[in-house]
């Protein structure tokens, strides 16, 4: 009797341990798939670096087409861009005609612009092994007036996958009084639930200019945010969203990049040197390097700043971390317009950016150390501008141009020796 009371004890316990067990992981398999940001989002799965493409919106505004698409796809594969890694052909604002179809309720292509509507030019997109981006607005109306998805998110979503879209821009223009931070984040949310439930990846970019603070919403709702109002072609547009957007270093991450806005390259309103910089502050940022120029007619010096690799493989590194400002000698991070921008990369290397944003050439200076490397015999900084390459003992210095940058890929070095001023192969 009593041995069998034991036994009956000991068997309690043991079912009792295994129902524990079980609940237990079933209670972490839950918690795993359902409880992550951006878990009831496609987030997860795009974006992991920070998007490669073009936009026409820079340089075209409403003049848009698909002869302007397909031969910009063309560019892309003939140039070179593509095989460094730019994979988006986004068309912007002024696409569709300005009433939906009133029998299904869907956007209609402009048929003059888009003689076989957007699917054709995905098609064609696709077949130089390209992806389709588009645009709409989280509001009854485009910023150009056509009409917005509020309300249509379901049926937009799904004749975007349809059409063989791979990348939304959605605005924020015309949002019907909506003002508060929960209010835009329904908007924005209700188009990511409806691209999640088509059976189609497309990168959601949120276009919100930052007036909520999207880089803070969590979950997560889009793969990038922009976090400015626009970009123009000129030095003091692109110096004023960089100063706004450096700051959100903690926010940036893989499936999730903060958007200073597409690039100027090319468009003619500042100087090669202010190009180079705005290509290097942009990948220092782990930002979306969106070519916003006619890349049918660039010149060979434009191109060669969209076309750096060592400055794209920065921006791409697969640790996703956007650039820290660096204080130098006690001053502040950026006083008297001089920055020192740090990247850590996933090898171990840091990417340092040294920027003079001032008027005149200046020097600026750190140390491997203060850019967080760790102690080294020696460190080899190599100029992802000029491909040359020194070693130092750990100062890392430079003489700028005005508004220009002196960019390094900065790694200890296990071979201390004299400078080798030899070209050194990029990736
Ligand atoms: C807004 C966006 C721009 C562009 C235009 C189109 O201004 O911020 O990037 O898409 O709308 O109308």
């Amino acid at each position: 009797m009593f041995h069998s009371r034991s036994t009956l004890t000991q068997l309690f316990f043991i079912v009792a341990s295994l129902v524990a067990v079980a609940v237990a992981v079933v209670v972490l398999v839950i918690l795993l798939t359902t409880n992550r940001p951006g878990a009831r989002s496609q987030a997860s799965a795009q974006g992991l670096t920070p998007q490669l493409g073009w936009n026409d919106w820079n340089a075209f505004g409403c003049d848009v087409s698909a002869q302007l698409v397909e031969q910009t796809a063309d560019k892309l594969v003939t140039s070179g861009l593509k095989a460094a890694g730019y994979e988006y052909v986004n068309i912007d604002d002024c696409w569709m005609t300005h009433d939906r179809d009133p029998r299904t309720g869907q956007l209609v292509p402009d048929p003059t612009k888009f003689p076989q509507g957007i699917a054709g030019v995905a098609r064609y997109v696709h077949s130089r092994g390209l992806k389709l981006g588009i645009y709409e607005d989280a509001g009854t109306a485009t910023c150009a007036g056509y009409p917005g998805s509020l309300g249509h998110e379901r049926t937009d979503a799904q004749t975007f996958s349809d059409w063989g879209v791979d990348y939304l821009k959605y605005d924020n223009c015309n949002h019907r009084g909506s003002t508060t931070t929960q209010q835009y984040i329904d908007r924005y949310a209700a188009m990511r639930d409806a691209l999640a439930a088509t059976d189609r990846p497309i990168f959601y970019s949120l276009c919100e200019w930052g007036v909520h603070r999207p880089w803070t919403w969590d979950p997560r709702v889009g793969n990038s945010w922009r976090t400015t109002r626009d970009i123009h072609d000129t030095y003091a547009s692109m110096l004023s969203i960089f100063h706004q957007n450096v700051w959100l270093y903690p926010y940036a991450s893989p499936g999730g990049w903060n958007d200073p806005d597409m690039l100027e390259i090319g468009n003619g309103g500042m100087t090669t040197t202010e190009y180079q910089t705005e290509f290097s502050l942009w990948a220092a940022m782990a930002a979306p390097l969106i070519a916003g120029t006619d890349l049918r007619n660039i010149s060979d010096d434009d191109l060669a700043i969209y076309s750096n690799r060592d400055v794209i493989a920065v921006d791409q590194d697969p640790l996703g971390k956007q650039a820290v400002p660096i204080s130098t000698n006690g001053m502040p991070a950026g006083s008297h317009g001089l920055w020192v921008l740090s990247k850590p990369l996933i090898n171990g290397d840091r990417a340092v950016v040294l920027f003079n944003s001032t008027e005149i050439p200046q020097a600026i200076g750190t140390t491997a150390l203060q850019v967080g490397l760790q102690h080294g015999g020696a460190y080899v900084l190599r100029d992802l501008w000029s491909k040359r390459a020194l070693t130092t003992q750990g100062a890392i210095r430079a003489h700028v141009p005005a508004h220009g940058v002196v960019m390094y890929r900065v790694s200890v070095s296990n071979t201390p020796g004299p400078t080798p001023a030899d070209h050194f192969a990029g990736k």
